[in-house]
């Protein structure tokens, strides 16, 4: 089939690329001529892991190429994806004023029938305003139907959770899309679930704030394992071997960040209060994830007692592993906090380095994560890259003045760290 992804942000590019992939005939478009330059010459503006070789091949094979007119894309195309951002507002809601740019102009540029997808986050009736917006600023009556098709993805794993999906979602207004949306999701063999409109908009805000709530939930129990000495990793793995709760998504830690829980939250609270519901629920997991940050810092001061004049080297600035994204990382927040405190700081992430150093200037970037802690008092871990797990320990212990390491993300055997000679700080253990 033949598509148009508009927006080559994670989820416009990966689901282009994955399309391709599966043999569809894919045009992307975005607005950033800079951006569609650099992948039209082979670069890609973002890490994520598989993605460059999918691009690369899917180039060559004819099936993949960018654009910055929508119109080229609009026409080339039977079924038009929207994946531009839906960034949030000072109060909470949600900016959709790419959204309704984009529908401005696929109905300008509209001259046959056109099946119009939304996949960006939006809030539940999106949809409508979607398709009376392209109503009102179609130059000649064209029949169109719009689609809500929520992404699911998580950035690292992109690649992975498009090609496999544990299940894909279709709203619908009319049945006149279904087949066709069938037909491009045929080849991912995952579970298609057809609903109406406002259901598939609900369904990606009330599952994203579904999972930041475990996490809140588990960084709460985590609170209760360090006042009675039991051990949240223990508690997550008996909780989580009931298929009805499941393993995933309960670690413990600094608390979610990155460019959608915090974001999505925050919408979904606001959605609800305009409907005249208080979603309390909502708020405390909010609230728990701040100050699931507070209670670390606490550990660090508790410890440390004074940060001004202390150095101290810093494993991760990515919200979380396998992505370059700094975007709500609660690495960054506790880096800035640590700086307010008076503290200096050697920074390492394997991905995230490069777009840090716009966010935070004041710090020492180091190459190798071995070299971080030369010269500081303490280590902290604070993003769960696997690859910190084989940091070597003794050579860090030789390189602190005291063996002191606060891990944020559990990534230490607790037992192991102490026998060591470490004084070892870890999340609700
Ligand atoms: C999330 C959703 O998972 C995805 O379905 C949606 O499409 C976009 O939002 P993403 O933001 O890429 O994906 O990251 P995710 O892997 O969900 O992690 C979000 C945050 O939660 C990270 O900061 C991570 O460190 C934290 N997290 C995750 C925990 O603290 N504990 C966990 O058990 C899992």
């Amino acid at each position: 089939m033949k598509l148009t992804i508009i927006g080559t942000g994670y989820v416009g590019l990966v689901t282009g690329a994955c399309f391709a992939e599966v043999g569809h005939h894919v045009v992307c478009v975005d607005n950033d001529p800079a951006k569609v330059k650099l992948l039209q010459d082979g670069g890609i503006p973002i890490y994520e892991p598989g993605l460059e070789e999918l691009v690369t091949r899917n180039v060559q094979a004819g099936r993949l190429r960018f654009t910055v007119s929508t119109t080229e894309g609009v026409e080339k195309s039977d079924v038009i994806f929207i994946a531009v951002p839906t960034p949030p507002q000072a109060d909470g809601s949600v900016d959709l004023s790419f959204i309704e740019k984009v529908a401005r102009e696929i109905a300008a540029a509209m001259t046959s029938y056109k099946i119009v997808v939304d996949k960006s986050t939006v809030p539940v009736k999106t949809g409508d305003q979607v398709a009376e917006t392209i109503k009102r600023y179609c130059k000649t009556k064209v029949e169109f139907d719009v689609v809500s098709n929520p992404e699911f993805l998580r950035e690292g794993f992109a690649v992975e959770d498009l090609m496999k999906p544990d299940r894909i979602v279709v709203g619908v207004r009319t049945q006149r899309p279904v087949a066709a949306m069938k037909q491009l999701y045929a080849p991912f063999n995952a579970p298609i679930v057809v609903t109406d409109i406002n259901s598939a908009e609900l369904i990606k805000h009330a599952s994203n704030s579904f999972l930041a709530l475990k996490i809140s939930y588990i960084n709460a129990i985590a609170v209760l394992c360090e006042a009675t000495g039991a051990n949240v990793q223990e508690v997550a793995a008996g909780m989580g071997m009931d298929e009805r709760i499941g393993r995933r998504f309960l670690n413990a830690g600094l608390g979610f960040g990155g460019s959608c829980f915090p974001k999505d939250l925050s919408a979904f609270v606001k959605i609800a209060e305009q409907t005249g519901y208080d979603f309390r629920l909502l708020k405390e997991v909010q609230r728990i994830n701040a100050d699931q940050m507070d209670r670390f810092l606490k550990k660090i001061t508790e410890t440390m007692w004074v940060l001004k004049d202390k150095k101290l080297g810093v494993l991760g600035l990515a919200f979380k592993q396998n992505t370059d994204d700094v975007r709500s990382s609660p690495a960054i927040d506790l880096c800035q906090r640590l700086l307010k405190e008076g503290a200096t700081l050697r920074v390492h992430d394997p991905k995230g380095m490069d777009k840090a150093r716009a966010v935070l200037p004041n710090v020492t970037y180091v190459d190798d994560m071995n070299a971080v802690a030369e010269g500081c008092d303490a280590l902290v871990v604070a993003t769960e890259w696997d690859e910190f797990k084989k940091l070597d320990l003794d050579r860090a212990r030789q390189s602190l003045t005291h063996p002191i390491l606060f891990d944020g993300r559990n990534l230490f055997d607790a037992a192991e760290m102490e026998a060591a000679g470490w004084i070892y700080k870890s999340i609700g253990r």
